[in-house]
């Protein structure tokens, strides 16, 4: 079964990713994502300084899901800077994820990190656990400022990771940042921001950061998930390919993304659950689930999502 995708004219091996998030911050982690049937590198989003992160605890694992505020840990841009022509090694696309704490952050770690030949790079708008600081995603002028300086700065395909939204305006509002800004791929859910979890037992919250508010991750949030992707989808399907994240845990999750409009998909909960195994299990479930349908490949599947009839 042909489980490769191409995004923004970057060939994928598998279109079964990591999400930038857990167990992909280290040299060691990320050597071991190449090793991995991941079909890409993706690297934790990187600041301007290293950042050991928030308080523990900071992550929680519940059957449905996670909660987590964890605050950026990495070990700053520097860093992934030696580490990424060092990947290269492994044949498969590497992806810089960026994160900066303004504008000029952005723009200095995104310029720099271009010249060392990641594939493609990511711009994470949309971190809900950075202490003071609002999800830059929610805020459509800034946004359209970050991206726009950011984006002769950087000669790779440069993609974008957006928070969840919840109307259909506010989607169509940022494909037109999107679309201002020549972006050239999408991401998209990020956790949903500032969700609460609350142990009736010790009647406590369960992460230290924010007085226990942190990113929902994980199968809850598949729901939300799908509907940004196919909104998305539907938005720019001509010119943008979008990464699906939230709630892959088996390979029907993976295909239920690719209905949606995901041309690939990323794990993070379900990653950090199950290690460096899963993408090898979700590539088998999701094969042998495309043989069983008749489809010959994974791009055949993109958008394909049925409507009812009036
Ligand atoms: C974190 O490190 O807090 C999670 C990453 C993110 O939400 O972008």
């Amino acid at each position: 079964m042909r489980l490769a995708a191409e995004i923004a004219g970057v060939t994928f091996p598998s279109c079964i990713i990591n999400a930038s998030g857990p167990l992909c911050t280290t040299f060691e982690e990320l050597k071991a994502l190449g090793h991995s049937a991941s079909g890409a590198i993706v690297t934790k989003s990187m600041t301007k300084e290293a950042r050991a992160g928030n308080p523990e605890p900071r992550y929680y694992e519940f059957p449905q899901g996670s909660l987590n505020s964890m605050g950026l840990p990495n070990l700053g841009y520097q860093k992934y800077a030696e580490f990424i022509p060092r990947l290269k090694e492994f044949g498969k696309p590497i992806i810089a994820s960026v994160a900066g704490m303004n504008g000029h952050e952005y723009e200095e770690i995104a310029g720099y990190i271009s010249s060392k030949g990641p594939d493609l790079i990511e711009i994470n708008l949309s971190c809900p656990n950075i202490i003071g600081k609002p999800q830059l995603g929610y805020d459509w002028e800034a946004s359209e400022a970050v991206l726009k300086t950011v984006r002769p700065l950087v000669s790779q395909p440069l993609g974008v990771k957006l928070p969840p939204y919840f109307d259909p305006i506010h989607q169509e509002v940022m494909a037109g940042v999107l679309k201002r800004a020549r972006i050239d791929f999408v991401v998209v859910i990020n956790s949903v921001g500032n969700a609460l979890i609350i142990d009736p037992d010790t009647e406590q919250v369960v992460i230290r950061p924010k007085d226990g508010f942190g990113g929902l991750g994980g199968a809850c949030i598949k729901p939300v998930a799908l509907a940004n992707v196919r909104a998305f989808y539907q938005l720019l399907s001509e010119e943008m390919p979008i990464i699906g994240v939230g709630g892959i845990v088996s390979g029907v999750d993976a295909f239920e993304h690719l209905l949606a409009g995901a041309s690939a998909v990323a794990v993070g909960t379900a990653f950090a659950k199950e290690g460096l195994g899963i993408f090898q299990r979700l590539g088998e479930e999701l094969g042998q689930l495309l043989k069983q349908k008749g489809y010959s490949s994974a791009q055949g599947v993109i958008g394909k999502l049925r409507v009812m009839d009036d």
